[in-house]
């Protein structure tokens, strides 16, 4: 233990004293977190962050302590000075660092009372209401459970740090107020009170700053920064969350690659003891999309997704001849090993349900068994087809396939989302390992309906791939980027690209998002100036440093590794942010509302 945590007040933490401390007069400072009244003894454990200490009031000992003692309740904030003795054989802790001795105390001072807490604080088996402890965080966070996760982050901060120094990055601040520069998500927006009608926004990411600062010349920048999404949240999403951003300056897509393969290595290694296999496996869009339904596979686990379209086009069976009628549809299938027995009718129907979420309407089985293959569709299907289905995904005995048709886009998701369902109900994933990789060749545009246009897949500044340059203008939906994700356990942990450094094709990209020359002035004409006085190639990437905390530390929601979240409908339950404001204060900013 560190001595410099003795003050004042204190001469240990709670988490300190040991055997080799007996016969010390010591006097420590924390909460009550239990206390136990024997009659003649009185018992507490003391807590602090750093562990747990049981105290002892013997009115032998102090008669006139052991009195205050009695009125010692959870959640007060007591001193205490005494010896530390040997606790009886008996009595011995071996849990706890400091499970062998027990303070006999013979000072005690109640530095602060405390209500009753809403919740328990001392079991952490108990489900608590959600919103009950995010009205109550700073409760919340006086428990073990959650200040591990902070102090994990703490750590991996800590990490990243000393990782980027040593490669030679520089850590440079950039502005919380801004431009806004919309793109993706909605800005979050400040007026300004000194120029009536004008508004900042708060950064989404650093990227037009970081930009810049290779054009400054700083070659190698990396800031673990705050960015702002006004966008739908959920556990993984919050309105303000933070980032690992960083950037290159002559460098092509695997110095990135390699550069934050490092990193990741280095947080396992350092952080979890795990030595991660490097470099990292690497799958394109397509893939992942077409065998996993997802651009972020989880691959702890198998049920891949096969197609059956050249198998059943020429069934009988109307939905699957009805679907492939069309361009566009596909039908697609999943494989559960071992559990044909297990998946009665009920069973599939309740998936059905699920899948209706998807717009997907029926499952067709089949279950390969000792006796034979039988399907929900056997009328439907020649035994040749069965039969080159089930050797088509090498089902064995016991094993169901889960058949569902579809757009081909719908039935990837659909059966994306299926396979992890039926994972985690199955108990395939073994929570303790960890699968990283690289998702890359990304479409440059994806389509937007709604807008009737592309927009930028990742953002207008991502590089096309050199050999799809000369499709920019004429088939913008089959140039590819140079964009890559990483992906941990299902989760987008990162993102990134190379940029475009040269105007010819920036304007091209500006071209295909149907940007009038106005617009582009308008929205980037300061980087596009930048970029007339010398700039290098350029690239990078920003790590989403919340969701990297919460797969490391095991959490499901992000929330619980951020020290004062917001609900999913971006509320602070704890100060009721966002509040209405003063008059007065509207006034300033020139601001009415509108009722
Ligand atoms: P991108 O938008 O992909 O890229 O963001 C990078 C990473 O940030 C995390 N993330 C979030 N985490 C919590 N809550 C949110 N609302 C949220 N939004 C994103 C994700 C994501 O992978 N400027 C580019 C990076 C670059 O090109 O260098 C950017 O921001 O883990």
């Amino acid at each position: 233990m560190n001595p410099v945590v003795k003050t004042t007040l204190r001469t240990h933490t709670c988490g300190q004293l040991n055997s080799n401390f007996v016969t010390q007069t010591v006097s420590l400072i924390g909460w009550v977190h239990r206390r136990r009244d024997m009659g003649k003894l009185i018992f507490i454990d003391l807590r602090d962050r750093y562990g747990m200490t049981q105290i002892v009031f013997n009115p032998d000992n102090n008669a006139s302590i052991h009195e205050t003692a009695k009125e010692l309740r959870t959640e007060f904030v007591v001193r205490v000075t005494g010896k530390v003795i040997a606790r009886d054989a008996g009595n011995i802790n071996k849990n706890i660092v400091t499970g062998a001795i027990e303070i006999a105390a013979d000072q005690l001072e109640i530095l602060s009372r405390a209500k009753t807490p809403p919740f328990e604080l001392n079991d952490e088996r108990l489900k608590i209401d959600e919103d009950v402890r995010l009205e109550y965080r700073y409760l919340d966070l006086r428990r073990n459970f959650m200040q591990e996760p902070l102090i994990f982050r703490h750590k991996l901060a800590q990490v990243v740090r000393n990782y980027f120094t040593e490669q030679e990055f520089i850590e440079v601040e950039t502005p919380m107020l801004m431009k806004s520069t919309p793109e993706g998500a909605r800005d979050y927006l400040v007026p300004s009170r000194v120029h009536a009608g004008k508004f900042y926004a708060l950064p989404q990411s650093p990227q037009i700053y970081k930009q810049l600062l290779m054009v400054s010349g700083f070659d190698r920048y990396f800031q673990i920064v705050k960015c702002f999404r006004d966008e739908d949240l959920r556990s993984d999403r919050q309105p303000e969350f933070t980032q690992v951003d960083v950037e290159m300056s002559f460098v092509d897509m695997d110095d990135i690659l390699n550069t934050m393969e490092s990193l990741m290595g280095k947080i396992f290694k350092e952080l979890k003891g795990i030595d991660i296999s490097l470099p990292l496996k690497r799958m394109s869009y397509l893939e992942a999309v077409s065998s996993y339904g997802s651009d972020k596979p989880d691959l702890r686990f198998g049920m891949k997704i096969h197609y059956l379209d050249e198998l059943v086009k020429d069934s009988e069976f109307k939905v699957f001849k009805d679907v492939l009628s069309h361009k566009d549809g596909a039908v697609g299938c999943i494989k559960v090993e071992g559990q044909a027995a297990a998946f009665s009718r009920k069973k599939v129907d309740e998936l059905t349900e699920y899948m209706k979420e998807f717009d997907v309407k029926g499952i067709a089985t089949i279950k390969v068994e000792d006796g034979g293959v039988t399907s929900s569709i056997s009328k439907f299907l020649t035994p040749e087809t069965l039969a080159a289905i089930t050797q088509l995904v090498e089902a064995k005995a016991g094993d169901i396939i889960l058949m569902v048709a579809h757009q081909r886009k719908i039935v990837q998701s659909a059966l994306g989302s299926l396979r992890v369902k039926l994972a985690e109900e199955l108990k395939l994933i073994n929570e303790s390992d960890f699968n990283l990789l690289w998702v890359l060749d990304f479409p440059l545009f994806e389509y937007d309906a709604e807008e009737k246009r592309y927009i930028a897949m990742h953002h207008p500044f991502t590089a096309p791939m050199d050999r799809d340059l000369e499709k920019m203008d004429s088939d913008p939906a089959s140039v590819y980027a140079k964009a890559y994700d990483l992906v941990l356990n299902g989760n987008e942990i990162g993102g990134g690209s190379i940029r475009i450094h040269k105007k010819d094709i920036q304007n091209k990209m500006f071209d295909a998002l149907n940007m009038s020359q106005e617009e582009r002035e308008l929205k980037f004409g300061f980087l596009l100036k930048a970029f007339e006085y010398g700039v290098p190639p350029h690239g990078g990437i920003a790590l989403g440093f919340d969701r990297l905390t919460a797969v490391l530390t095991g959490r499901k929601s992000i929330r619980d590794v951020i020290a004062f979240p917001k609900t999913n409908s971006a509320v602070s339950l704890m100060d009721h942010a966002p509040t209405e404001v003063d008059p007065r204060q509207l006034k300033d900013l020139h601001i009415g509302i509108i009722k």
